[in-house]
């Protein structure tokens, strides 16, 4: 089966290609490298021995769209394609909502007028603003988001659905990722950031490399057992194979489904310096500071339906997780 993957040259695009692979697939990607390097493909092939057909192209941009769909045909696609940087989002609103919501209203265009009408979605667990019950369901209701990145993925989900609902031929599975970390076990490809990480483990391992001075602990009076944040990591390669397993999904004429992705469990801030020092043997000077706007105090999965229904479950643990995310950045303290 040939499967589009757009974004497929980013953190968890690249991940899925190789696990797409790795279980038999073909793989095609669309990227316009504005967040990636077409060296993490090149990196793909090295762990899968397999080529991946790539075509630099926008997601906004419909002739091009139009001509690949032309071109080739495939199964189902797999929609990574997006801005994700909270705080730019802030600032710049409509490129974000351009980017994200047209694009993913041209890309569905085109899909249906080529007939693949299967699709699997990135979500995020944003979509459950601060969440009403913990651990979180999918049953949870939507919440409040705190930036504009935040409603594209909770506006796209209620497009999809909509669509969805008006054309039952669509097969759509909405992801909803918990905070992925970590990094393919050969250390050849992992999470690049621009600049200086918001995130907490590329922050952290930036840190362990020597190019960050200190951690800054966004808050330590939240109600949770040390007073810092609580967040459900997953592993990458563990969210690639649960694309693997929505696509099989898809192909029983899933209609519309909703899994969250995540392990079940919850890591204060300060356990995860703690598990990474572990791990790796390196030290992580930190400094407690203000809160972050926008955090919430704790979010975890319940992840039982995606076992139920996928039969998913996520392997590695957060000892793994550190010592991948910190095996990437040694080894490529650059970067690609
Ligand atoms: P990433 O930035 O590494 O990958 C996204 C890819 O999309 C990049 O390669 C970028 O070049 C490409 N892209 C962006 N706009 C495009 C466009 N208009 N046309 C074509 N390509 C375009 O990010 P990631 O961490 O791999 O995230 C993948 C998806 O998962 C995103 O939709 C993101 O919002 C979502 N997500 C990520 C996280 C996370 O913590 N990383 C959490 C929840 C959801
Ligand atoms: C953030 C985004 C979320 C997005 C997710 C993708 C915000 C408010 N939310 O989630 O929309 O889907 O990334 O990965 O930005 N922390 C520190 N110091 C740091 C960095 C983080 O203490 O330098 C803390 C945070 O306060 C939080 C935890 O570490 O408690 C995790 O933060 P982060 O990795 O940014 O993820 P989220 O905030 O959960």
């Amino acid at each position: 089966m040939r499967i589009l993957v757009t974004g497929g040259a980013g953190y968890i695009g690249s991940h899925t290609v190789a696990e797409l692979q790795n279980a038999g697939y073909d793989v095609a990607v669309l990227d316009n490298l504005s967040n990636s390097s077409e060296k993490s493909l090149e990196r793909v092939k090295m762990i899968t021995g397999k080529d991946v057909t790539f075509y630099k192209a926008d997601i906004l941009d419909k002739e091009a769209l139009e001509e690949i769909f032309s071109r080739e045909q495939f199964d189902a696609c797999i929609h990574f394609a997006g801005l994700k940087s909270v705080g730019e989002s802030v600032a710049k609103p409509w490129e974000y909502y351009q980017n994200n919501i047209t694009g993913t209203l041209t890309l569905v265009e085109v899909m249906s007028n080529h007939n693949v009408k299967n699709l699997v979605f990135s979500s995020s667990a944003t979509v459950y603003g601060d969440p009403a019950i913990i651990p979180i369901t999918e049953e949870c209701p939507k919440g409040q988001c705190t930036n504009p990145y935040g409603w594209t993925k909770s506006m796209l989900e209620q497009i999809l659905s909509d669509i969805q609902k008006a054309d039952p031929e669509w097969n759509i599975i909405l992801l909803r990722y918990f905070n992925p970390i970590g990094a393919h076990k050969s250390g050849l490809i992992g999470e690049d950031p621009n600049g200086i990480p918001n995130n907490l483990m590329p922050y952290i391992t930036q840190v362990a490399v020597g190019k960050l001075k200190e951690l800054s602990v966004f808050g330590n009076d939240y109600d949770t057992p040390d007073g810092t944040g609580v967040r459900d990591y997953i592993h990458v390669v563990d969210l690639a194979t649960g694309h693997v397993k929505a696509l099989n999904k898809i192909m029983e004429n899933a209609g519309l489904c909703i899994y969250n992705l995540g392990t079940g469990t919850g890591y204060s801030v300060l356990d995860i310096v703690s598990n990474f020092e572990k791990a790796t043997g390196k030290n992580i000077p930190y400094r407690i500071t203000e809160r972050r706007p926008g955090d919430i105090a704790t979010c975890y999965s319940d992840a039982g339906k995606a076992k139920k229904e996928l039969n998913w479950e996520a392997q590695y643990g957060i000892r793994e997780m550190c010592a991948d995310s910190w095996n990437w950045q040694s080894k490529n303290p650059e970067g690609y």
